[in-house]
């Protein structure tokens, strides 16, 4: 990437569109997990559906719940005035992850660029890769390996969780009466929040919601993290909960890992042989 530009305009779009909706950082930064878990870090999560593929928006993890497009794309346009065709959407992506950590009260980290974008995109998957709030820690620690990403890795990206929502959907077994905690003042409030529709969304980290911390961590030792997949972390045998009482203890720790993770997710890569390109628009192919 030479446009010098680049990162500043990145940054104060991102600021902005924080400040207008503060969610809109959690969503940022989950949106680079959803491109890099899919064929690597592509873009191939911004593309609309054509005659030739079904685009990956539509994909069960995707479908009602990823958001920031629109930021992206305004992004997209700015730079594609200062700098054409020289930033792809995916380090579009890898940045507004890393400024959403800052601006949240996260760690900082050298992103790395030079990603190229893909020119097509797959529904099947984004299904199959992207691992569901359902998954048992060993299913969990799978999904990270096939990509080449180890059991440390997906308990500290996990630590993302300490920003953003989630609808009540993708925890219906948490407070389905059953399992640890069951009856817990936790559990009985988010039955309450529940009660009306599926779509409603709950904090994932019910304590400091916005702010990047090892809050997340916290919650699960005391039972009080959203998801099936967080609370299951503690159970996890070996190294996943020993790193959860870690970086519950320890937020440097925590930042110092997630970095080095992120990066290293931020480097997975489409398969060898296929070619990529620079898009003039995130949503369609040049
Ligand atoms: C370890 C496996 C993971 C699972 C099973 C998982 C699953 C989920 C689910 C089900 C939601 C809520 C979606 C909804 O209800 O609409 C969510 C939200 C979120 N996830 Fe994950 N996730 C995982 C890992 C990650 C990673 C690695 C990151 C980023 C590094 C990430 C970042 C986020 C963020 C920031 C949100 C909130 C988004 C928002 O508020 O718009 N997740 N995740």
């Amino acid at each position: 990437m030479t446009c010098p530009q680049a990162e500043d305009i990145i940054f104060s779009r991102v600021e902005q569109a924080v400040a207008a909706d503060p969610r809109m950082a959690a969503s940022l930064l989950r949106l680079h997990f959803h491109d890099c878990f899919v064929n690597g870090c592509d873009a191939s999560v911004l593309l609309d559906d054509t005659a030739t593929f079904v685009g990956e928006k539509t994909a069960g993890p995707n479908l009602n719940s990823l958001r920031g497009f629109d930021v992206v794309e305004s992004i997209k346009s700015e730079l594609e005035e200062a700098c054409p065709q020289t930033v792809s959407c995916a380090d579009i992506l890898a940045i507004v992850a890393r400024d959403s950590v800052v601006l949240s009260g996260g760690p900082t980290w050298q992103v790395e660029v030079g990603r190229k974008d893909s020119r097509s995109a797959s529904r099947q998957a984004a299904n199959n890769n992207i691992p569901a709030p359902t998954s048992d820690v060993a299913t969990l620690i799978q999904k990270f390996q096939n990509l080449g990403l180890s059991t440390k890795d997906m308990v500290a990206l996990s630590g993302a969780h300490t920003i953003g929502k989630a609808r009540c959907s993708s925890f219906t077994s948490r407070i389905g009466g059953s399992g640890d905690g069951g009856g817990s003042e936790f559990l009985q409030s988010l039955q309450q929040l529940c009660s009306g529709s599926n779509a409603t969304l709950a904090h994932l980290d019910i304590a400091t919601p916005a702010t990047f911390d090892n809050q997340y961590y916290i919650n699960l030792l005391s039972s009080e993290g959203l998801l099936p997949s967080d609370q299951v972390l503690l159970t996890g045998s070996g190294d996943v909960g020993s790193l959860v009482e870690a970086y519950a203890m320890d937020e440097m720790l925590f930042f110092g890992d997630f970095t080095v993770s992120i990066v290293r997710m931020g480097r997975l890569a489409p398969p060898a042989g296929v070619v990529g390109e620079v898009r003039r628009s995130c949503r369609v192919v040049n």
